[in-house]
């Protein structure tokens, strides 16, 4: 199979936690210190060396397609003064990857927004990426860490990290066995056998939650298809997984670095502290 060239951000979603903020702002488009959560995955994407993005959009998202773009009308203002430099980073994001978008019409959830995606992502492999979960690590960037992983494995990869037993109904929980693998520390690697959508702690198959960190492999459309709503009634891509594990195509991986949840308000002003000492270093 070939190398990973897409990135798939599901982002259709209506962000409820954060209302009022997020009722004519996308979630996606709330900003942790001056750039919007979509700008830190989409980075982190191109530092993995992937080239396309693909966007599922949704109902009142076009601000997402604006950011992405040159604003003429703000460059020529900006032009020859030192307010330029605020523009850096995204005019380097708009230069180094394309993006394409596709509309989520109806939401059924996780997996079924990544289904919408097949469009835009075609019969290749590729990266998913939740926004709301922001990632920083001190050398690779947590997905460049997974593509290299891929090519090793050649399989579907997600990221995992340990919870609390308490937190297990927030996330898709994994279980297998550990993959020894000399390159990767003890007990980073996981082949996974079970999987389970937002368990209660006592269902729950282990204290490894699933962060929205993946790399897929194309058949896992043709198995989302046949998936059956899950948890909460939505498509869940845990449950297309556990499909793939049961053939031992997926294989969970404790990543090096730090992760927030930028989807509750407590994770997203952890985030906002962190990377305001980090710019303050
Ligand atoms: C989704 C997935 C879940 C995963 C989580 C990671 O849940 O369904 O399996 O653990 O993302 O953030 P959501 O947070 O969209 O409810």
């Amino acid at each position: 199979m070939s190398k990973i060239k897409k990135c798939l951000f599901p982002a259709a979603g209506y962000g409820t936690r954060f209302l009022p903020a997020t009722k004519a702002i996308p979630k996606e488009m709330l900003p942790v210190l001056t750039k919007p959560l979509l700008q830190y995955g989409v980075e982190e994407a191109i530092e993995a060396g992937l080239e396309t993005m693909a966007i599922v959009t949704g109902r009142g998202k076009r601000s997402i397609e604006d950011h992405f773009d040159v604003s003429y009308e703000l460059e020529h203002q900006i032009k020859g003064t030192a307010k330029e430099n605020y523009l850096k980073e995204i005019r380097s994001v708009i230069s180094s990857c394309t993006f394409s978008y596709t509309r989520q019409v109806e939401m059924k959830g996780l997996g079924h927004a990544i289904l919408t995606g097949e469009t835009l992502i075609g019969k290749e492999p590729f990266g998913v990426v939740l926004a709301d979960d922001l990632c920083d690590s001190e050398n690779d960037g947590v997905l460049k860490q997974m593509t290299k992983l891929y090519e090793k494995y050649k399989c579907c990869v997600v990221a995992v990290e340990e919870i609390p037993a308490e937190d297990s109904n927030k996330y898709g929980v994994i279980a297998g066995d550990v993959i020894n693998d000399a390159q990767y520390d003890t007990e980073a690697l996981v082949r996974v056998n079970d999987m389970v959508e937002k368990p209660e702690p006592e269902d729950a198959p282990s204290n490894l939650a699933i962060i929205g960190r993946y790399i897929l492999t194309p058949d896992i459309f043709d198995v989302l298809r046949k998936t059956k709503p899950g948890k909460g009634g939505e498509i869940q891509i845990t449950d297309a997984l556990l499909e793939m594990a049961k053939i031992g195509k997926v294989i969970a991986y404790k990543f090096n670095g730090t992760r927030f949840d930028c989807g509750s308000v407590d994770g997203f002003v952890e985030a906002t502290n962190y990377f305001y000492e980090k710019s303050t270093k």
